[in-house]
């Protein structure tokens, strides 16, 4: 923050030399202290004197407007205020620094307006957490494009993309706005509909932040086609039962409606319908038939069907049953062939075993 231009007086010296005199021990140190302030910070600019007789101080700001004469103010900014005038310091400060306030203030003696000395004043403009746009709207199979925009920072912010912890490297621009400057970064990334909800970041780093930063968290919006699944109930169904139907569905949009419809019929007079489920009560065989679930989005539509079989109550249901005998056939098969393999496999192996001992010192010989 402390701002310090040091004045030296009994020696001529211009504002080039300045720097070249630091550490000269014969007419006393001279130094500019180049501080870096925050925008809306309060700035300290500082004087100092050395063997001061009494003559008029003027400070100056960088359009050479004088600011105070001798501890009197002369320019009306109440931002500015005299805080300290003695033999060897003059201070002023600064308050809720702006850009415009930037570059060199000057003090000088009234007497001898050749010397001055100069205290550079920067200001620095950390940025605001980015914002991110979407140039392209994402679908399925697609690209999409997306803007992170840092529209205000002095020196310019650094700006970088995040997913899963690794940098996506994106394509910088950087604009001046006057004394600030903007920054934005674009990237392209293919989309497919598992990175629906995807997290990715922009992150903005300022060397006025030290090691913070201003993040913005984005999630992709991917947008696609409706999937379908009818959920069929277990086991069988018979005359009295009552029938539920649910439809799963997903897709981005989601489908707002779901249609039931019977392929070649109309839809049973008990149907009930409530969201993705449809209902039926006391089955009857009249009900036999293929239900059609359907879904759409503006990506696309999606259908999924089954086939409703109604039993008579004392059916006796082969059909069905032939599929555990079936399975457990199948079973049965498999263990019997894995038996029978393991029992080679010792066979084997023992036979090995016995023509090993006989072959014992090669073996060892290898180690
Ligand atoms: C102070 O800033 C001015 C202008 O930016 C520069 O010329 C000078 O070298 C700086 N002085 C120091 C001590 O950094
Ligand atoms: C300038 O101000 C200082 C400090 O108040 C004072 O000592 C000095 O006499 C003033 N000089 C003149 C010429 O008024
Ligand atoms: C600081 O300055 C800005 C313009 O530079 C102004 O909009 C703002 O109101 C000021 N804030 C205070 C507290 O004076
Ligand atoms: C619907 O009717 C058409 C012709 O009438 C027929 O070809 C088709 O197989 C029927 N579909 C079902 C699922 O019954
Ligand atoms: C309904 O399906 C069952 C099972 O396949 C069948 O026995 C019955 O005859 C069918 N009824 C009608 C009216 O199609």
């Amino acid at each position: 923050m402390a701002f310090t231009a040091v004045w030296n007086y009994c020696v001529p010296l211009s504002v080039i030399t300045l720097l070249s005199l630091v550490g000269t021990a014969r007419c006393q140190a001279v130094q500019a202290e180049n501080v870096t302030v925050l925008e809306g910070g309060t700035a300290q600019i500082s004087c100092r004197l050395q063997n001061y007789d009494g003559s008029i101080v003027v400070i100056q700001n960088p359009r050479r407007q004088t600011l105070f004469f001798n501890g009197t103010r002369a320019l009306k900014d109440d931002r500015f205020q005299m805080v300290l005038f003695t033999p060897r310091l003059v201070r002023i400060t600064l308050t809720n620094v702006s850009v415009s306030d930037e570059g060199g203030y000057f003090c000088q003696l009234y007497t001898d307006d050749t010397h001055h000395q100069v205290a550079t004043l920067s200001v620095s403009v950390p940025p605001d957490t980015p914002t991110v746009e979407v140039k392209q709207e994402a679908v399925e199979g697609g690209e999409v494009e997306l803007t992170c925009l840092s529209p205000r920072s002095k020196p310019p912010a650094t700006l970088r993309w995040i997913r899963d912890r690794r940098e996506i490297p994106g394509v910088v621009s950087q604009q001046e706005n006057g004394k600030t400057v903007s920054v934005s970064s674009t990237i392209r990334l293919p989309v497919e509909r598992k990175d629906n909800g995807a997290a990715v970041s922009c992150e903005a780093s300022h060397p006025a932040l030290g090691g913070q930063k201003r993040v913005r968290h984005y999630r992709l919006d991917v947008h696609f086609a409706p999937t379908v699944r009818i959920i069929p109930p277990p086991g069988i169904l018979r005359e009295g039962d009552s029938l539920s139907l649910t439809c799963s569905i997903t897709g981005n949009p989601l489908p707002r409606d779901v249609q039931w419809t019977r392929i070649n019929d109309t839809l049973p007079e008990r149907a009930e319908i409530s969201g993705p489920t449809l209902q039926v009560s006391r089955l009857s065989q009249s009900h036999n038939g293929t239900y059609l679930c359907q879904a759409q989005n503006n990506y696309g539509r999606a259908a999924d069907h089954y086939t409703l079989l109604v039993y008579d109550p004392g059916a006796v249901i082969e059909t069905h049953s032939a599929v555990p005998y079936a399975v457990i056939g199948g079973v049965l098969a498999l263990l019997v062939f894995t038996v029978i393999c393991v029992l080679i496999v010792t066979v084997w192996c023992s036979v090995r075993q016995k023509g090993s001992y006989r072959t014992q010192e090669p073996i060892l010989n290898w180690y």
